[in-house]
């Protein structure tokens, strides 16, 4: 059954304000450490699995990846496309099968976009296909039960941390109450679209079930990393095996 988190027009009006995510800090370190998990070759190609906006496609271009986004938001699309303007970009269902040849990726990367998927399993059955022999899976999604405060407090630290290192404590001090109020702010601002994303969306789960659906489709797990996000998501990095 269509939910609402995977309607464009709930997308649409949440990436009005959604921009304001790729300024935090713990929102950067979780797609660098995404990015780096996925071990981007220069010149390879790679799947940005609900690119939303592009902040996660902008990652793997800047590592160097040749980028494909796909999403079902047109207004993603186009923001990202503004974003990202060398990449290329597709609107497509990723509960419908990949629009892509066997064996054509070297890495896909799905940031905070899996848990929308009413399939899982199709999915990962679909992203086994069309990588390559020994390419890469990322994928971080949030736990069942995550905590949006937690999010919050990682991103407080993270940019004190910065303002400290730069400006020395009292200057930073300054910053940092800034900061703080724009921050708690931005997530007033997020609430209604996080509530809603954590009571409708189809797959907030533990990890296990991500552990269980990538071996059955035939990956191995390299790793599983339960440390980003202010600690509230799971990200799996997982590698097509040689046949
Ligand atoms: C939380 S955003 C993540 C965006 C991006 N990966 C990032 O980290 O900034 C989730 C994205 O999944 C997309 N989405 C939701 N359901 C989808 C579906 N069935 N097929 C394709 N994209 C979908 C939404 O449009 C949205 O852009």
């Amino acid at each position: 059954m269509p939910q609402i988190v995977n309607s464009p027009i709930f997308w649409g009006l949440y990436f009005r304000i959604y921009d304001r995510l790729a300024t935090m800090r713990t929102n950067q370190h979780l797609l660098r450490e995404c990015v780096r998990y996925l071990n981007v070759r220069r010149g390879g190609i790679y799947l940005d699995l609900g690119c939303g906006t592009g902040n996660s496609t902008l990652e793997i271009a800047r590592a160097g990846g040749r980028v494909q986004g796909l999403d079902l938001s047109t207004e993603g699309l186009r923001r990202a496309q503004n974003k990202v303007p060398g990449a290329n970009f597709m609107r497509a269902n990723l509960d419908r099968g990949l629009p892509l040849g066997a064996d054509s990726l070297d890495g896909v990367l799905a940031v905070n976009a899996l848990y929308l998927s009413a399939d899982p399993e199709n999915v990962f059955a679909e992203v086994f296909r069309v990588l390559k022999p020994e390419g890469r899976f990322v994928l971080s999604n949030p736990r069942r039960g995550a905590q949006l405060s937690k999010i919050l407090l990682e991103d407080l630290e993270l940019e004190w941390k910065h303002l400290k290192a730069k400006y020395g404590r009292a200057v930073g001090a300054i910053g940092e109450a800034a900061q703080a109020g724009i921050r708690v702010a931005d997530f007033m601002a997020f609430l209604p679209f996080q509530l809603a994303l954590k009571g409708g969306s189809p797959h907030f789960e533990y990890v296990e079930f991500w552990r269980s659906s990538a071996l059955k489709a035939g990956f191995n797990i390299k790793r599983c990393d339960p440390s980003l996000y202010g600690g509230q998501n799971d990200t799996l990095v997982l590698v097509r095996p040689l046949r």
